[in-house]
């Protein structure tokens, strides 16, 4: 007899539950998301318990068939697409055809829905996976889907989840991310009968202003920079406006919230140079693209998209972005708009010949080293290392240093980041990242969320070099860092290293993130511009860089160095010709 069997649907769609619906906050998502796809232009939430004992979503929207009902909570079942292309094209939130069903299997569930024009409304449930009969029901329009008892039959998903603060505290950053991205709907939040969150429809700028606080939404630059394929719009902070904590950053993809690393690298580099190095940006932007562009069928939650061209879209909301702060004034000017355009109006995401993109691009060619000028300086007599010997320090910005080829330029954070995180690499993949402990702990005031993670994952925090306390039920004490970052901020460190627990798992965040986690922490530690070197430490750095496995790049694919042969100078000057 065969040992091989399929799994019986119940248990199979447990298991896509753990993937998409891992916690109520998950749930909460995937029904609002489902409500904005019909249409809604008011929705209401209703938690009771974090969302454990009940998470209620009604709607106004275009409602659901009195047939289509068992169609709803079967898995792969959707209204929304109907091909691959579809999929490749998906401008609903929703595609999979699954949230519901997951979300019926683990819990149970009544959904309620009318359809303009019919007599009455129809109700059809869904207990922990068994679907009941439909029966006549009474609700005036739209849609309500009423989850109670989450996780009632999978007692290992249960025990998963935290206490109900931390469940709750979840609930309000799903709600905050879709109320931002859709302002124009009014939204409301209860939670355990007490009314959080009353929203009436407005602009964006009313709208963060009531969410993220009135100075942000009215100090925040307007952004709006289009181009055919590709447009960037939203609120930024202006240079003096920012924050101590990443916590006030938006990004939406297509109306979809989601974490980018490229996009966020992009922003990052946008406010560089107005933003002192212990500061975050606040933003809420939206990038428009066209669909095609862009895969979001990525991540089981949805939380990140691939773009085609993901050199573009930096070089785009870089562009964009660092214009607007410069300007500084409320609005982007028009001049400034169209000059940060630099997109074709059809065929690939290549880039018009506009000045600094050019500039940009020609850096990037150049980069990739002259190998034949490589093996000269390695084979050289006089046994000149790779790299060289300094020379001196460009603005703060550049370490020149002299090799058997010419002349050779290194961008000191970049490359002092690359050694860093290959540090923590190694580490990380041996015994655990080493420790220093802080002779004075570095104390903050920590957000629920914060401190219910530091207690829930001290393994996970100690694998990655750090040691945190709890030492009030809102604040927490920084007492061990990893060795190699000792000279960051401790509490900036802390709190990315958090944030990344927080949103992806402990588990996650060893295993498929680690090298973001990684570049984040080394980030931190990097040298900055500005930061006089003597020559002594820019030959260390050289040597360090010829040391480290694939330090040409620096984690987000900028190159770190580049040679400028002799042959390049004879050229420019025009020697021998
Ligand atoms: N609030 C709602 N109003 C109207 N129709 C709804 C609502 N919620 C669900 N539906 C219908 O039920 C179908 C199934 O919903 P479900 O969330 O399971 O899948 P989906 O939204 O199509 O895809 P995904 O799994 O990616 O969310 C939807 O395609 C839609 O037709
Ligand atoms: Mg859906």
């Amino acid at each position: 007899m065969g040992i091989i069997h399929s799994l019986p649907e119940l248990l199979v769609n447990q298991i896509a539950a753990g993937e998409v619906v891992d916690r109520p906050a998950a749930a909460l998502k995937e029904l609002v998301e489902n409500s904005l796809d019909a249409g809604a232009r008011s929705i209401a939430v209703d938690l009771v318990e974090g969302g454990v004992r009940r998470l209620r979503v009604a709607d106004d929207g275009a409602g659901i068939e009195r047939d289509d009902l068992p169609l709803a909570l079967a898995r792969f079942a959707t209204s929304k697409i109907a091909s691959l292309e579809d999929l490749e094209r998906a401008a609903t939130l929703g595609f999979r055809g699954e949230a519901l069903a997951s979300i019926g299997a683990v819990s149970r569930m009544t959904l309620v829905s009318r359809r303009a024009g019919e007599r009455h409304a129809w109700r059809i449930g869904c207990d922990g996976g068994a679907v009941s009969a439909i029966e006549p029901a009474a609700l005036s329009a739209g849609t309500t889907v009423d989850v109670e008892e989450l996780y009632f039959n999978t007692p290992a998903r249960r025990k998963f989840l935290k206490s109900e603060a931390t469940e709750s505290a979840r609930c309000d950053e799903a709600f905050s991310r879709i109320v931002l991205s859709q302002p124009e709907v009014a939204f409301s939040l209860t939670s355990n009968g007490r009314r959080v969150s009353h929203l009436p429809p407005e602009d964006l700028r009313g709208r963060v202003a009531r969410v993220l606080g009135a100075e942000f939404g009215t100090a925040a630059l307007a952004i709006g920079v289009e181009s055919p394929r590709l447009a960037l719009r939203g609120l930024a902070a202006p240079a003096g406006f920012t924050r101590a904590a990443r916590d006030c950053q938006y990004l939406f993809v297509n109306g979809r919230f989601v974490r980018d690393k490229v996009v966020a690298h992009a922003i990052g580099e946008a406010y560089a140079d107005v933003l002192h190095h212990d500061r975050h940006p606040a933003y809420v932007l939206f990038i428009d693209i066209d669909p095609a562009l862009v895969d979001v069928n990525v991540h089981p939650t949805k939380s990140e998209v691939r773009f085609r061209d993901s050199g573009a879209v930096h070089q785009f909301v870089f562009h964009a972005l660092a214009r607007a702060i410069a300007a500084g004034d409320a609005h982007a000017s028009p001049r400034a708009a169209t000059a940060a355009t630099p997109f074709m109006g059809t065929g690939s995401l290549a880039l018009r010949a506009a000045q600094e993109p050019a500039r940009y691009e020609a850096l990037f060619a150049t980069a990739v080293v002259d190998e034949a000028a490589r093996g000269a300086a390695a084979d050289a007599p006089d046994e000149t290392p790779l790299l060289g010997f300094a020379l001196a320090q460009l603005h703060g910005v550049y370490v020149l240093a002299q090799n058997a080829a010419g002349l050779v330029l290194v961008d000191m954070h970049a490359a002092h980041e690359r050694i860093v995180y290959e540090k923590l690499k190694t580490a990380l993949d041996g015994e655990g990242i080493p420790t220093q402990q802080l002779l004075i702990p570095a104390t903050f005031a920590a957000s629920a969320l914060e401190v219910a993670t530091a207690e829930e994952n001290p393994a996970t925090l100690g694998r990655l070099g750090f040691e945190l306390a709890a030492i009030a039920p809102n604040a927490l004490a920084v007492r061990a860092v990893p060795m190699s970052l000792v000279q960051a901020d401790a509490t900036l460190l802390a709190r990315d290293v958090l944030a990344e627990i927080a949103e992806f798992g402990a588990s996650r965040v060893i295993a498929e993130r680690q090298n973001e986690l990684l570049s984040t922490m080394a980030c931190h530690a990097a040298v900055r511009a500005n930061r006089v070197l003597a020559l002594a430490e820019m030959n260390a750095l050289l040597r360090e860089m010829e040391a480290t496995e694939r330090s040409d790049q620096c984690n987000h694919g900028r190159p770190t160095w580049f040679q400028v042969t002799l042959g390049d100078l004879d050229r420019m000057f025009m020697r021998g010709q």
